[in-house]
């Protein structure tokens, strides 16, 4: 008997501007590789319009295997403000129920956290925010796993303080990454930034690792679109950028946190080896 777990982590499909042939293999991979979970790290839709949840849900709902879904700053309701504040969550529609849940597998769980919020005192409402609230709620999920479960906790926004340009990427990232790495955490998944990585982050109670996928979307920044296939054999955890162009993983690894989700146009910025920066980003429609 295989002892091994095998979980998909997909992010930033962005319904709406998916890459359609992308989100049909990665349904295909699920359904022959039998994932023992699928974690989807936020960003389901463009705009967190009815039409675009429409497809999402009836995209998650073909997926065989068991799902947690994330939510992404992309995924409130962008025009509709009321509806933001005092419903964030109705049009995951169908999918509700798979929202922020942990799924529970031998000597693993996937523990959520939320960084996507509401509204944030600042002008940038794109970037990340982990409150006390959602904070102490993961950190309670992780002490509340059974004494030798590894965690691997689920987050939109990676969970760096300070990005490539020197301003906030996620408000309270380093502080949350500390309390992580007290605890018996696996690593960190992400998305958001649309290039897959897979690296260590120093905190000052120790080492965590961030693992981040790129997208399913047509809005690529320098890898092709991909998502990342893990298996855990109980003291190894492996890290595989699966993309249809077969661009080796080395070649499609960013080697630091992007400042922010916009293509890599700078000097500085992270660029993936392979080097596939698109000349212009899709418009939104
Ligand atoms: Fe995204």
């Amino acid at each position: 008997m295989s002892t091994e777990t095998l979980l998909f982590h997909i992010s930033d499909v962005h319904f709406g501007l998916e890459d359609s042939r992308a989100v049909n293999w990665a349904r295909d991979e699920i359904a022959r590789q039998q994932p023992d979970g699928v974690a989807l790290t936020g960003d389901l839709t463009m705009r967190a319009r009815s039409h675009e949840f429409t497809a999402a849900c009836r995209w998650i709902q073909s997926l065989d295997a068991p799902v947690t879904v994330g939510v992404g700053n992309h995924d409130l309701p962008y025009f509709n403000l009321l509806e933001r504040f005092f419903a964030p969550y109705r049009r995951f529609g169908a999918v509700q129920a798979l929202v922020e849940r942990e799924l529970d597998l031998p000597g693993l769980a996937i523990v959520p956290l939320k960084t996507a919020i509401r509204a944030q005192p600042r002008f940038n409402w794109s970037k990340g925010w982990v409150t006390k609230a959602a904070l102490r709620r993961c950190l309670a999920a992780i002490d509340a796993l059974p004494a030798g479960t590894r965690a691997l906790v689920a987050v939109h926004h990676p969970l760096r303080e300070v990005g490539t340009k020197g301003t906030a990427l996620t408000h309270g990232g380093s502080h949350a990454l500390a309390q992580l790495a007290k605890r018996n955490v696996l690593g960190v998944l992400s998305g958001h930034v649309h290039d897959p990585f897979d690296i260590v982050e120093q905190t000052p109670h120790g080492p965590v690792r961030m693992i981040g996928a790129g997208t399913l979307s047509q809005r690529v920044r320098s890898t092709p679109p991909s998502f990342n296939e893990l298996r855990w054999d109980g003291q190894t955890l492996q890290v595989r950028a699966r993309n249809l162009a077969e661009v080796p993983t080395p070649e499609m690894q960013i080697d630091d946190v992007p400042e922010d989700a916009m293509p890599p146009r700078t000097p500085g910025e992270p660029v993936a080896p392979v080097g596939a920066v698109p000349a212009v980003d899709p418009p939104v429609h």
